[in-house]
C-alpha cells in the first residue's frame, strides 16, 4: 500500500489523551494502513506534564493553545479529547479549516451544538469515539441480530454502572460541573449505552426518565434511569449511575427476542452469552462464547480496553482510504444527542418525551 502521510493534532492530554495516543501509536502495527500516521502535536493545558507525555507517546511537538494548532497547514487530522463543553468550538474550527475531525463523546453539550457540528462535516469522513462498538462481542451481537438468531426483539436492557461518585475524598473535577460537562452520567456514560442501543436495536422513539443527584452542591445527574420505546416495537430500560457501590465500570446489555437472547458485560469483554431458544428444550442454556477476534492475535488470545480504540481508529482509516463514510460519525452522535436531550427533558417534566428525529 502507498503511504500517504496523515499528520495528527491531538487536543487533550488526560485519560483519553492516553487512550488515543496509544491508538495512533498502535493502529499501524495491527491494521494494514495506507497512511503513515504522524503524531505531530499534543495539545493540553498542563504544562508541567505535557512534555513528558509527548515524549512517552512519540508526539513531535506540544502546544497549550488549541487555536494555534487546529488551522495549521501541516495538520491533516484534529482529534478532540477535552472536556465536553469545548468539543463544539474546537471541532467547528477544525472542520472550518478543512481538517478531518475526530471527537470524543458526547459529541456536544446541546443538540444545537451537535447539529452544527454534524452539519459542518456532513459528506466528509468524521468519527466519534463510541469505542465500545468495536468490542468483538458487540460485533458478534450485531451479527446474530442480522442473521435472525434473536428473532423479533422484545426487551433491550442497557446498564452503565460506576461507583466513584460516592467517594468523598475524590477532588471535584470537570465531570461533576454542569458548565464543563453539560450533564452528569447522562452525557458521560449513558451516552455509551444509548449509542449501543441504537447500534444494536435501532432508533428510540420515546423515553421516560428519572434523574437523581445524590451529592449536595452538585449540579449534574449522579444517576439516570430511563424507560424507552424502540421504533421496532421492543421496549427497553437504560440505567447509568456513579453510585453503584461495587461496580467499577460495568457497561453491559441484554437483548431478549423471540428466538434467543444475548448478554454482555465489559467486565468480561471477551465473552458473549447467547441463548438459543430454537434448540431442543432440555438442551437450552446460555452458551458462554469466547469471542474470536483475529484482527489482533490468533483466536482466543484475549483483548482489552485499549483494543477498542485501536480498532476504531484502524477501521476509520481504512474507510477513509476506501472513500467510504465511517460509523459512528457525527450524524450518529447527533442521534445519540437527540435521545440524551429527550431523556433530560423527560427527567425535568417527569413525563414521556418523544425523541426528535434527526
Ligand atoms: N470513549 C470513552 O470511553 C471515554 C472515556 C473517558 C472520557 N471520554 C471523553 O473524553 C473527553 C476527555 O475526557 P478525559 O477523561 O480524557 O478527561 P481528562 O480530565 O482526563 O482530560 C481532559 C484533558 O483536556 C485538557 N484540556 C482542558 N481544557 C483544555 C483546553 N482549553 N485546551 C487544551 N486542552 C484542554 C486537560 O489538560 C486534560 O488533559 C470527554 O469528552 C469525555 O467525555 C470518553
Amino acid at each position: 500500500m502507498s503511504t500517504n502521510r496523515l499528520r495528527v493534532a491531538l487536543i487533550g492530554q488526560g485519560f483519553m489523551g492516553k487512550a488515543h495516543s496509544n491508538a495512533y501509536h498502535q493502529a499501524g502495527h495491527f491494521f494494514d494502513l495506507p497512511y503513515e500516521l504522524e503524531r505531530e502535536v499534543l495539545c493540553g493545558r498542563n504544562e508541567a506534564t505535557l512534555g513528558g507525555m509527548a515524549a512517552r507517546w512519540g508526539w513531535r511537538e506540544t502546544a497549550t493553545d488549541w487555536r494555534s494548532v487546529v488551522e495549521r497547514p501541516d495538520i491533516d487530522v484534529v482529534d478532540v479529547a477535552v472536556p465536553n463543553h469545548l468539543h463544539a468550538e474546537i471541532a467547528l474550527a477544525a472542520a472550518g479549516a478543512g481538517k478531518i475531525v475526530l471527537c470524543e463523546k458526547p459529541l456536544a453539550t446541546s443538540v444545537e451544538d451537535a447539529r452544527r457540528m454534524a452539519d459542518a462535516v456532513r459528506g466528509r469522513p468524521s468519527m466519534v469515539w463510541f469505542n465500545y462498538r468495536r468490542v468483538a462481542a458487540v460485533e458478534l451481537t450485531r451479527q446474530l441480530i442480522y442473521d435472525g438468531r434473536l428473532g423479533d426483539p422484545f426487551h433491550y436492557r442497557g446498564l452503565y454502572l460506576q461507583e466513584w461518585g460516592n467517594d468523598p475524598t475524590r477532588p471535584p473535577g470537570w465531570k461533576t460541573d454542569a458548565a464543563q460537562a453539560g450533564s452528569g452520567v447522562l452525557g458521560d456514560i449513558l451516552s455509551h449505552s444509548v449509542d449501543l442501543a441504537l447500534y444494536l436495536n435501532g432508533p428510540i422513539s420515546e423515553v421516560c426518565a428519572m434523574q437523581q443527584t445524590f451529592a449536595s452542591g452538585r449540579d449534574v445527574d449522579d444517576a439516570t434511569l430511563v424507560l424507552a420505546r424502540f421504533a421496532n416495537g421492543s421496549i427497553g430500560t437504560l440505567e447509568a449511575t456513579r453510585y453503584a457501590t461495587g461496580a467499577k465500570n460495568r457497561n453491559s446489555y441484554e437483548l431478549h427476542g423471540s428466538r434467543g437472547a444475548v448478554r454482555f458485560s465489559l467486565e468480561d469483554l471477551n465473552r458473549l452469552e447467547f441463548f438459543d431458544a430454537t434448540e431442543a428444550k432440555p438442551l437450552q442454556a446460555y452458551r458462554n462464547i469466547l469471542v474470536n477476534e483475529t484482527r489482533f492475535w490468533k483466536p482466543g488470545h484475549i483483548l482489552g480496553y485499549e483494543h477498542t480504540f485501536i480498532a476504531a481508529l484502524g477501521e476509520f482509516l481504512l474507510s477513509l482510504h476506501r472513500g467510504e463514510l465511517f460509523h459512528p460519525d457525527f450524524d450518529d452522535a447527533l442521534r445519540v444527542q437527540l435521545v440524551l436531550e429527550a431523556i433530560a427533558k423527560s427527567g425535568n417534566s417527569r413525563g414521556w418525551q418523544t425523541v426528535e428525529l434527526k
